[in-house]
């Protein structure tokens, strides 16, 4: 049997930076559900289809195929129809656009059997948004990450503005609010935390304090 840790959380919680840290530690397979998402998107916005535009979007979901490798590193990357758009998916419309066409059942079909499939054959940590609650209910370890709006904006801000990037902190939290909202509103599969999902809020934690937390969690029930 293999284990699972699903780590759900908003936009900005930490999941990633975490999750890849822990998955390092323990020796899993870090799967970014949130990248699988992001390459549709990018599909969606280089094709000119406005993501809002259900019809549109379901029927060129048969026409996108994502799938994960790994790097000699352990990387993730992510395949959308046989070229590698990893460097291409971290940009904030890129991040916008995932969260618009994820509310759409033929985007989330695509992706479910692959998330999967993966856990059912690897020790993985996956993190997104309804991991715990919908793509592994049966998850060894469930964890809702989360922290306040104003935390997880100034961290992103400090992050682009590390890359050189001009932005303003209060556009990134209104960003961030309204990237909640949808995430959580929408019909299919929306970001909530699972019933049996351990809440840790990271407002006041460093990436290794909340690293040490999860990784005593799994411990237990190791
Ligand atoms: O975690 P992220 O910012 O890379 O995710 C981008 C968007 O993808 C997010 O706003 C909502 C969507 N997403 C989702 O609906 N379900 C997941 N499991 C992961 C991401």
């Amino acid at each position: 049997m293999n284990y699972s840790i699903a780590i759900d959380g908003p936009a900005g919680a930490g999941k990633s930076t975490i999750a890849k840290l822990i998955a390092r530690r323990i020796g899993f397979i870090y799967v970014d559900t949130g990248a699988m998402y992001r390459a549709i998107a990018l599909y969606f916005l280089r094709k000119g289809i406005d993501g809002h535009d259900v019809a549109a979007v379901a029927a060129e979901c048969p026409n996108i195929h994502v799938a994960l490798s790994y790097d000699e590193e352990g990387k993730q990357q992510v395949i959308l129809n046989d070229e590698n758009v990893t460097p291409y998916i971290r940009a904030e419309e890129v991040g916008r656009m995932a969260s618009v066409t994820a509310a759409i059942p033929e985007v989330r079909a695509a992706l479910l059997e692959l998330q999967r499939d993966m856990a059912r054959t690897s020790d993985v940590l996956m993190d997104g948004r309804d991991i715990g609650t919908h793509v592994l209910p049966d998850a060894s370890l469930k964890i809702y990450l989360t922290a306040s709006s104003a935390v997880r904006a100034r961290r992103r801000y400090d992050e682009l503005r590390m890359k050189g990037e001009d932005c303003s902190l209060e556009q990134i939290e209104k960003d961030i609010i309204e990237r909640d909202r949808q995430d959580m509103s929408r019909e299919i599969a929306p970001l909530k935390q699972a019933e049996d999902a351990i809440l840790v809020d990271s407002s006041h934690m460093t990436i290794d304090e909340v690293a040490d937390a999860v990784i005593a969690e799994f411990e237990k029930i190791k």
